[in-house]
């Protein structure tokens, strides 16, 4: 849009009553008396001057002195931690000024607004699935309770049975808690890393020895590999980092096909140490895994809740990576398998 300025306006201006006003002398030279041609430009351009002067001395001191004070308001709205209203120069083309800042303004202001939205949008469906999340325990735990005080409670074979199930529902809401207080830790930058010189195939072997009876029990076979008695070295926070990998284990054998296998394999990169786990399980269909590092998301919501998982592991396991200045990615074929990997810092 083409905009116009006020010397503009009042040129204008004053063009037109300098014409009216030779129009009219013109007239009289013509119609009534002979009038000097001098006098009728001289009188002309007077009118002309004369209406220059007025218009635009109005719509400086009228009309621009106002936009300028909204001009400053604008741009003390627009940088909110400034403390001062800016001081704005005058120029011929106020209102072009005033119409960038708006849309620079409204530009901003869209963007956040559009951000905040999403936030809350997050913030609702974390709600939603926290509460989710801990209803089931809740009422396990308000069932037993109940059924004891109506009289269970005298059968001492029914009562160990109901408490028994009431501790393990009570474990899991720590469970819950615990892995959210882990994330909370991580996202506000208070978990220390505490970095130690680490022999990464001595570390996954301790963590598959410990996961025999459970990789017994699905039939699967959790293996490293690396040609036996080379290390491989690297920084990093032991505990967190045996929570990474358990995490990814733990997956493979949940998740993957009875009989099948999960393979963890290391690759030299130069400054860093790729790590991947991989299993041929089932695989994951490519919309999830945009969403599969988030709290709580699961690919088959009841077959997960009903296997004990909390949908925490991943959101933990991609916050205990970016603290050591790492991340992770997820790729899978769906009928194929799927693999994890990341890099960690050699040693
Ligand atoms: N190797 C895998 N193969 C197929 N699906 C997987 C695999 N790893 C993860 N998933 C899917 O991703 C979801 C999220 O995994 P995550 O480890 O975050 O949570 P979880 O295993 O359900 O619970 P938690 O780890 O807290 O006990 C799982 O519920 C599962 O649906
Ligand atoms: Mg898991």
């Amino acid at each position: 849009m083409k905009s116009i300025t006020p010397i503009q306006v009042a040129g204008g201006a004053a063009a037109a009553l300098a014409a009216v006003v030779f129009a009219i002398l013109l007239s009289v030279h013509i119609f009534v008396s002979p009038i000097q041609w001098w006098a009728i430009w001289a009188g002309s351009a007077a009118a002309g001057l004369a209406a220059f002067g007025v218009f635009y001395f109005a719509i400086e001191s009228f009309i621009n002195h106002r936009i300028k004070v909204i001009y400053k308001t604008i741009h003390a709205l627009k940088s909110p931690k400034s403390t001062q209203v800016p001081r704005v120069e005058m120029t011929g083309d106020m209102l072009g000024k005033i119409n960038r800042e708006v849309q620079d303004w409204a530009a901003g202001k869209i963007s956040e607004v559009r951000e905040l939205r999403q936030r809350d949008d997050f913030r609702k469906e974390f709600i939603g699935n926290l509460a989710h999340e801990l209803k089931t325990p809740i009422f396990n735990i308000q069932g037993y309770i109940l059924t004891l005080l109506e009289g269970a409670l005298d059968d001492p074979e029914i009562n160990q049975k109901f408490l028994e199930r009431a501790s393990k529902s009570v474990d899991r809401m720590i469970l819950i808690i615990n892995d959210l207080d882990t994330i909370s830790r991580f996202e506000a930058g208070r978990m220390e890393l505490k970095l130690a010189k680490t022999d990464l195939v001595e570390l996954c072997k301790e963590l598959i020895d410990g996961m025999e009876m459970s990789a017994r029990k699905r039939k699967m076979k959790l293996a490293v590999d690396h040609p036996e008695g080379l290390p491989v070295w690297v920084k990093i926070d032991r505990f967190r980092m045996s929570q990474v990998l358990t995490n990814l284990f733990s997956n493979a054998l949940n998740y993957g096909n009875p009989g099948g296998s999960c393979t963890v394999s290391f690759d030299d990169m130069d400054q860093h140490v790729l790590v991947e786990v991989s299993d041929d399980g089932p695989g994951i269909e490519p919309e999830h895994l945009p969403r599969l590092f988030e709290r709580f998301y699961r690919v088959d919501k009841s077959r997960a809740r009903n296997s004990g998982g909390t949908g925490l592991g991943l959101a933990i396991t991609k916050h205990i990576l970016e603290a050591h200045g790492q991340s992770i990615n997820v790729r899978s074929k769906v009928g194929e398998g799927t693999t994890l990997s990341f890099t960690l810092p050699k040693a």
